[in-house]
């Protein structure tokens, strides 16, 4: 395809053939079969040709100088997803031969890419068994060495993945590390706690991408964001093998949350007593609030980690005081240090 000879119209119509995909993933093939695009908001700018070599280069830049989206054809589009599902595959097979930590750098990164494609087409059932397992492996992973913990966890921190999915994947490693600590569960359960915390955000997906950056939402956007927790549970109900306890966990996860705003507004929340609680819940939902505090949005910075900490004291340190003392602790080291 000739894109120089494509009259406006036509450039328009790019829009319906090409799909956006994070920068990154383009790590995974060497060329594309046809050119890919910065889109500036008015139109498509014609930025690597067919065939063209992708270097490392290439992407630091493109996401320096442009964004962290690029365009790409729908053929280009399912060749980087079958790649990517290879390389998942491959990875898997030796990730606790040699450098552990690298291959878990690699792994939660080809995960990320992964997830980003799920959340464009959650109702996939091959990616979305592909993306459990692959999830299950890095459990196991890092169930077996609690040395990577935390230089995987700041590896994502800093990585430029869409919050997301980072903030499952983050809030996810950071639970496990902290209920592995606490010694209340076997390797079974610590594993179901993780997948339940890593797959709790998929209704996301049900939102357009351009309500994330937003700072301000309408009350049905709020409603359209509420409605996340519950619409993961159905997306994942009898589709992977989480039990009914796990589901109504992805189904409350936000319950921690009510309370806070309840906390702040001085306005009880209808319905409160209908939630789920419990040690899980408590601990999955603490750490998933943890996390978005003391990480960046777009729309807003992180706090301190004392600060989170000192929200969540007023919630939880009543019912739980033990499991607030330990995660303070626990945090100090972790975030801290
Ligand atoms: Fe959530």
């Amino acid at each position: 395809m000739d894109f120089n000879s494509l009259n406006t119209l036509q450039r328009n119509r790019l829009n319906l053939k090409l799909k956006p995909i994070f920068v990154g993933q383009l790590f995974i093939i060497e060329s594309l079969n046809h050119p890919a695009f910065y889109y500036n908001q008015k139109e498509f700018e014609l930025i690597l040709h067919p065939e063209e070599g992708i270097t490392s280069d290439f992407i630091t830049d493109y996401a320096k100088s442009f964004s962290s989206e690029i365009f790409i054809y729908e053929e280009d589009y399912q060749e980087i997803n079958l790649k990517l599902k290879e390389e998942l595959t491959k990875l898997t097979r030796s990730l606790s031969i040699g450098d552990v930590r690298k291959n878990a750098i690699k792994h939660t990164n080809f995960l990320s890419m992964q997830m980003d494609t799920l959340y464009k087409d959650p109702f996939n059932d091959e990616l979305l068994t592909n993306q459990f397992q692959n999830t299950k492996n890095l459990s196991n992973l890092l169930t077996k060495h609690k040395d990577i913990h935390k230089p995987i966890y700041q590896n994502i921190i800093q990585s430029r993945y869409h919050y997301t999915y980072k903030q499952p994947l983050l809030s996810s490693i950071l639970l496990l590390s902290f209920i592995q600590s606490l010694k209340l569960f076997n390797e079974k359960e610590i594993e179901g706690i993780f997948l339940t915390s890593y797959f709790k955000d998929i209704g996301m997906s049900f939102i357009p991408r351009e309500k994330f950056e937003e700072a301000h939402l309408s009350d049905f956007d709020k409603q359209l964001f509420a409605n996340h927790a519950q619409n993961s549970m159905e997306i994942l109900e009898g589709r992977v093998p989480l039990s009914l306890n796990q589901l109504n966990l992805i189904k409350n996860h936000h319950y921690l949350n009510y309370k806070i705003q309840a906390l702040v507004t001085n306005k009880q929340v209808p319905h409160m007593d209908e939630y789920l609680t419990g040690i899980e819940s408590v601990l999955l939902s603490s750490i998933d609030i943890l996390v978005a505090m003391t990480t960046d949005r777009p729309y807003r910075k992180a706090v301190s980690s004392f600060k989170a900490l000192e929200l969540l004291k007023h919630v939880i340190s009543d019912e739980y005081p033990q499991e607030y003392k330990a995660l303070v602790l626990f945090l100090k080291n972790f975030l801290m240090k």
